[in-house]
């Protein structure tokens, strides 16, 4: 089975064929995802949804190679996407690529993501013209959670929503080969769609998108809570605390090992 390229993610996007990103971290979640995702995301998300961190600005590039490689080893089919964390891409080009190309020559991944908008036009531009497949993140963007205010929608007003249109503007002309639209309302989706000709990733945007990313264990119902445009598509939190408080109470009661579970 060959892996996916950019090249792939392309063509889908010019057959109008939905694109399917899900956001995993682990050697197992790779394995379970990759038959079914066109891209997999090791999202920054790591660090709150592994760590406890209060935000993914904590998260550091070791921590993000880290769980790549694991990705990478885990899965056949799917383009891997890494993210750069903060502090990485946003001081000047040059260091913004040798992170990049420390992450893809570290993993093995096929591709960067970073969060930003015009701001980050150049670094795209000379990313992608070095050789560097990159992913744009923009609406919502919790690397900015700071100066947002917390996690909320973004493009409310004409002001904001006109400045979602020109980021992504910005980052496909930058050279980027899709772009993750987070945290944003249908009308704004529908603007940002007229104007920009590579794929939209929609997460808490709209289903005009022309593929949806969401994080795995929040799909599978592992997480304590989720944002709002989160479907669980399973209760696995809860199957797993019952199993877990099962084998408690056999041992407790000296049930297990039985005798199909020793070696004889
Ligand atoms: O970090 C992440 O997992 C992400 C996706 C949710 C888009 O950026």
């Amino acid at each position: 089975m060959t892996r996916n390229t950019i090249k792939h993610i392309e063509k889908k996007f010019v057959s109008k064929e939905k694109l399917v990103v899900i956001s995993a971290y682990s050697k197992l979640m790779a394995e379970l995802a990759d038959d079914h995702a066109d891209i997999i995301l090791v999202g920054d998300s790591l660090g709150m949804v592994l760590y406890g961190m209060e935000s993914t600005l904590p998260v550091d590039l070791n921590l993000m190679i880290q769980h790549g490689v694991a990705v990478v080893k885990a899965s056949r089919k799917s383009l891997i996407v890494v993210d750069m964390p903060f502090a990485t891409y946003q001081i000047n080009e040059e260091l913004a690529f040798k992170h990049a190309a420390e992450i893809i020559q570290k993993t093995g991944a096929g591709a960067v993501k970073l969060e930003g908008g015009v701001e980050l036009k150049d670094t795209i531009s000379f990313l992608s013209k070095r050789g560097i497949a990159v992913m744009g993140h923009i609406g919502l963007m919790p690397q900015y959670v700071n100066q947002l205010g917390g996690y909320k929608i973004q493009g409310k007003d004409k002001i904001s929503a006109a400045k979602i249109v020109q980021d992504a503007v910005a980052i496909a002309e930058a050279g980027a080969f899709a772009l993750v639209i987070e945290g944003v309302k249908a009308d704004v989706v529908k603007k940002v769609k007229q104007k920009v000709k590579i794929p939209l990733i929609g997460i808490g945007a709209s289903k005009d998108c022309d593929g949806q990313v969401l994080v795995a264990n929040d799909l599978l119902g592992l997480s304590e809570s989720v944002p709002k445009f989160v479907k669980k598509y399973k209760n696995l939190r809860e199957e797993v605390r019952d199993a877990f408080a099962d084998y408690a109470s056999e041992v407790k009661a000296e049930q297990f090992p039985d005798s199909e579970h020793i070696y004889k």
